[in-house]
């Protein structure tokens, strides 16, 4: 089959690779009709992220049609529409059971393979997916399957990230980084009922994107969105920060614009051995800091439905959609943020 995979920095190939069969009696198989660059493939792919084996299938975005299961697969079928979370879960472990599904003792993410060891990921012709029935969820009929897609990762971990940062109590919230991330943390934290919203960035169209999705949009550029946020919140700070970048700086930046006791919820994916704040100041600011890998699968009983609400503005996120074939060049386009690029769909089937 074609796929998408890692060959070193900078060097993505779309090759040809042996088909995955059904290893486990609780596998699916799955053919990907549409699949997605996340900016999370990109931490490996520009160098950040160290381990990722050369020849891994990329990705972990979804939607697709399953083509066959294992003999203990009793939930889903071959021919059931379903989008999958970024990471695969058994449902039944304690962390399951307490809403952590990306934390299940038996998951794995899709496109990360290390020493051997590891899951194949989306952006392919065919995908193995373990632990179906608690893994994959089904999709109604004639639905958009790139609206179903962003449930499984960047509409769910805006939210959760919105969650975390208590949005529904904010009079002012930041969110530090207007990718894909940070837009749908935007518009959760909107939905979830804070205040005001201001969206950091440097990349205009994504601070544009911002102002449609109803926040406001503060240019890191020119250095004065501190100054704002500052003057717009008396000198105190805002109450909460999302912060969806994943670098130092974007750290040293949330922590700065924060009030004393507010939160810093973070799911930039950080790859530092250290904090961008030291003990001292998070004590000085009485912060609350959470951080982690997205429960896709436990939150996507929430935001499925939110995806295929047509009034959200989700289409917006896809400014580029290409066949398989043009990943190559997709991936570098979307890692320079180039030629308008927010989010790239990649179509197959
Ligand atoms: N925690 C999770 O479960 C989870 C899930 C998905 C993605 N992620 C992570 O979320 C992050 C964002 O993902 P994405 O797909 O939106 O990525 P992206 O690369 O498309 O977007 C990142 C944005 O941050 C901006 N940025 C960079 N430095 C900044 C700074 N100092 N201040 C303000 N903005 C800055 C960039 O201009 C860019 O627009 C990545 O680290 C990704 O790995 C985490
Ligand atoms: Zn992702
Ligand atoms: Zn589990």
């Amino acid at each position: 089959m074609r796929a998408l995979t890692f060959h070193g920095v900078e060097d993505v190939r779309l090759t040809q690779v042996p088909d995955p069969t059904l290893l486990d009696p609780r596998d699916a198989l799955v053919v990907p009709l549409r699949a997605a660059i996340c900016g999370s493939d990109l931490h490996a792919v520009q160098g950040r992220e160290k381990g990722l084996d050369t020849g891994t299938v990329l990705g972990h975005e979804i939607y697709g049609e399953v083509l066959e299961v294992g003999s203990e697969v009793q939930e889903i079928g071959p021919g059931d529409r379903v989008v999958a979370p970024f990471t695969t879960s058994c449902g039944k472990c304690v962390p399951c059971l307490n809403g952590l599904t990306a934390r299940c003792e038996l998951g794995q993410l899709f496109g990360w393979s290390s020493n051997g060891q590891g899951l194949q990921g989306t952006q392919a012709d065919l995908l193995r997916v373990p632990l179906a029935d608690s893994t994959l969820v089904r999709v109604p009929a004639g639905v958009s399957g790139a609206r179903a897609l962003l449930s499984g990762d960047v509409l769910s971990t805006g939210m959760f990230c919105a969650l975390q940062a208590g949005a529904a109590d904010c009079e002012t919230l930041a969110v530090v980084g207007a990718g894909p991330v940070g837009l749908m943390a935007a518009l959760c934290a909107l939905h979830l009922g804070a205040d005001q919203v201001f969206v950091l960035d440097s990349v205009a169209e994504r601070l544009e994107l911002a102002a449609r999705f109803g926040a406001s949009p503060l240019s890191i550029v020119d250095g004065a969105a501190r100054k704002e946020l500052l003057k717009i919140t008396a000198g105190r700070g805002v109450d909460a920060v999302c912060e969806c970048v994943g670098s130092p700086a974007a750290s040293r930046a949330s922590i700065d614009l924060l009030r004393a006791g507010g939160t810093l919820s973070a799911v930039g994916v950080h790859t530092e051995d250290s904090f961008a704040f030291s003990p001292g100041e998070a004590y000085d600011k009485n912060l609350t800091y959470r951080a982690g890998r997205c429960p896709a699968r436990a939150l996507m009983d929430t935001t499925l439905p939110l995806a295929l609400d047509t009034t959200w503005p989700l289409e917006e996120l896809f400014t580029h959609r290409v066949p398989l074939e043009s990943g190559p060049d997709a991936y570098r386009i979307f890692g320079a943020r180039e030629d308008g690029c927010i989010k790239v769909l990649l179509e197959l089937g």
